[in-house]
């Protein structure tokens, strides 16, 4: 049935249907204990009740399992249904017919939307076209020759070529006020303020359209000719682009195959178009960011195997450490997900080309490490698991990241291999477990107003500006770092604890959504490796955007969009937080909470940096720009 549900019937559905009457029949022994209602949860097994519904409040909440929600919510998880299907049901319950209505708003928003589409559409055109007849083509076909790139191979990636020169576009285009505001919408278009002049953002550079699922062209990247840096531009975010959800070469992948089953993650542009040209037509590449969770849930949902290709070197297995932690916690049962390392000195381009698609193919089926054999590969590397203290080392560091895992066979699994090698039993185990979360309870929050990071991606400001580039020694800086529990906290290993903090500010924003004003989430939010990230984005800038909204407007907002909706799912099983008394206690835990997202990233990066044997002058740059952001971040008394 289409058409949106109108926010005014879901008001009164939910005003008018009473929580308690949709759980009787579905809860059993459901009973009132003063002023809330408990029964046996629903939804995880049990024998003495710690399921809880509150009829004032019209929720449901679970402190066995943390399931919670109100009405609509709860028959959308017990029964599997869908928005629409739920309030179709409940409505039934009530007597009450659902209306459908196409609202005027979403109409305008789906308009404007297509003219980005087609404005990118035509942006894509104009630089194939180029690339066969623009008078200064031949640098651009001659650079693409020496990498070997065939002429089919860029006809199926429409290729193209941004030729030289700062308007090109935007007067093939139409230079009035309309195109430009359209293409600066589009990310194509870049505003000088001071000189209140526009030019063309990509230029003189070869063209790399990326696609959306549908195929719709959402935005580009553009490789320098040359050795000029940056080497990769990328279009910025925009209403059509978020990147840390799309995956360059996942539409041409499905539209080469229509049984998918198994993809490739690499990391750039010509990694992937290299191996299509070479017949391995299933490779995807993340654009300039780790593969976030987002990324490892919609690959899934197409097919049962992954497989992670990086560089054999130091930074390589240090993005597989991160790829690592972000597949943990979103691998299910019947899903595989893989570890391949190339030679030192190959990426997947350069190597396809040398030893071709047969000795390449059989690397991915031969060589790449299953996911459980890389961890316990990287988790026992320099640890002697034949002394005690190796074993309690190995089994302190390994036990968080398996418990960050969805329950199944796999995490069983791991765990049985856990107690194999340590000689622990699963009991031991889990108070090991319990030990290490008891000595990590949430540290004291930093106190210093930190900036919010400018800017995200080295790309978008051509590496790190000089200004950063204070020569502090980064080995000098942990003594300059005071003692509090902070220091004491492993950093990539906190995957189950991020969870549980992102999951903790949904929660608070759902009880009191006038708080995300609040709410200024961290810049590279989406690299936290925990799924619920996109979630939490999603809602804040949700909430911010619609200051009256409640959990009845959000559902119907969210209804209608793809993304969102698969959402609304994930919103029932949110572990709520403990209910919160009141507003102001909300508030003083999301203030407390916002800042640790922050650092966390921060940490990850930081990790990641100092475990570089060798860094350029830019990741020096950032390494020392991380630390003194640290360093004025923990020492409030000495931040500027
Ligand atoms: P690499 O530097 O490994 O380059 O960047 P590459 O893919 O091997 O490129 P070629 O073979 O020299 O052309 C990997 C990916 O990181 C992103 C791009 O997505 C790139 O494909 N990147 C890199 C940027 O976004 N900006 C940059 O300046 C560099
Ligand atoms: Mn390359």
């Amino acid at each position: 049935m289409a058409g949106r549900i109108p926010q005014h019937f879901i008001d009164d559905l939910l005003a008018r249907v009473n929580i308690i009457d949709v759980l009787d029949g579905r809860v059993q022994k459901l009973k009132r204990t003063g002023k809330n209602y408990s029964g046996l949860c629903p939804f995880h097994k049990e024998k003495t009740p710690s399921f809880t519904a509150n009829q004032e409040k019209q929720f449901y909440y679970c402190f066995g399992c943390g399931a919670g929600g109100n009405a609509l919510g709860f028959l959308m998880e017990y029964d599997h249904l869908d928005f629409p299907q739920a309030v179709e049901e409940l409505a039934k319950m009530t007597g009450m017919e659902v209306p459908r209505e196409e609202s005027q708003q979403n109409r305008q928003k789906q308009q404007q939307l297509k003219s980005l589409y087609d404005l990118l559409e035509k942006a894509t055109q104009y630089y194939s076209q180029q690339l066969r007849s623009n008078p200064s083509r031949d640098q651009a076909v001659s650079y693409l020759k020496s990498r070997g790139l065939s002429g089919q191979a860029a006809k199926a990636f429409e290729i193209g070529f941004a030729p030289p020169g700062w308007d090109n576009l935007l007067t093939h285009i139409g230079d009035d006020a309309e195109h430009r505001k359209q293409l600066e919408q589009a990310g194509l278009l870049i505003h000088n303020e001071e000189r209140n002049s526009d030019y063309d953002r990509f230029r003189n550079r070869i063209m790399f359209p990326i696609r959306d699922q549908r195929g719709r062209v959402i935005a580009f990247g553009g490789r320098v000719l040359g050795d000029d840096k940056p080497k990769y531009l990328n279009s910025p975010e925009t209403a059509t682009f978020h990147k840390s959800r799309e995956l360059y070469g996942l539409y041409e992948a499905r539209r080469h195959s229509n049984k998918l089953e198994r993809l490739l993650i690499v990391e750039g542009y010509m990694d992937v178009v290299g191996l299509a040209q070479y017949g391995i037509h299933y490779a995807v590449a993340t654009l300039g960011t780790a593969t976030t969770a987002q990324h490892l849930e919609r690959i899934f949902k197409m097919v049962p195997e992954v497989i992670f290709c990086f560089d054999g070197d130091q930074a390589g297995r240090t993005a597989a450490g991160r790829a690592l932690s972000t597949t943990l916690p979103v691998i299910q049962d019947g899903q595989e997900a893989r570890f391949l390392f190339l030679p030192e000195g190959e990426d997947p381009d350069s190597l396809v080309r040398k030893e071709g698609q047969e000795a390449f193919t059989k690397r991915l089926d031969e060589e790449a490490l299953p996911l459980d054999d890389w961890f316990f590969k990287s988790q026992s590397e320099d640890i002697d698991l034949n002394s005690m203290s190796g074993r309690a080392r190995f089994s302190s560091a390994a036990l968080p990241a398996i418990q960050s895992m969805k329950n199944g066979i796999l995490k069983q699994m791991m765990l049985d291999r856990v107690s194999e090698l340590t000689g622990l039993s699963q009991d031991q185990l889990e108070s090991v477990v319990n030990l290490h979360s008891a000595t990590q309870t949430p540290e004291p929050a930093p106190v210093a107003e930190s900036e919010p990071t400018t800017s995200d991606y080295p790309e978008d400001i051509g590496y790190y500006p000089e200004e950063y580039a204070v020569d502090i020694a980064y080995e000098a800086t942990p003594a300059h770092r005071p003692q509090t529990n902070r220091s004491k906290r492993p950093s990539s290993t906190g995957a189950r604890r991020s969870v549980e903090l992102s999951e903790r500010i949904i929660s608070l924003l759902l009880h009191y959504p006038t708080l995300a004003r609040l709410c200024e989430l961290p810049a590279r939010l989406e690299q936290l490796p925990e799924p619920n990230i996109a979630l939490l984005h999603a809602l804040a800038t949700y909430l911010k955007s619609h200051p009256k909204a409640t959990l009845g407007t959000l559902y119907v907002d969210w209804q209608e969009e793809p993304q969102l909706s698969s959402y609304l799912m994930t919103l029932n099983g949110i572990t709520y937080a403990d209910p919160v008394e009141n507003i102001e206690q909300a508030e003083r835990i999301l203030q407390d909470a916002l800042p640790k997202l922050e650092i966390r990233i921060d940490d990850l990066r930081l990790d990641e940096l100092k475990q570089k044997l060798s860094r350029t002058a830019e990741e020096k740059a950032e390494l020392n720009q991380l630390l003194l952001k640290r360093h004025s971040t923990i020492s409030p008394g000495r931040s500027e």
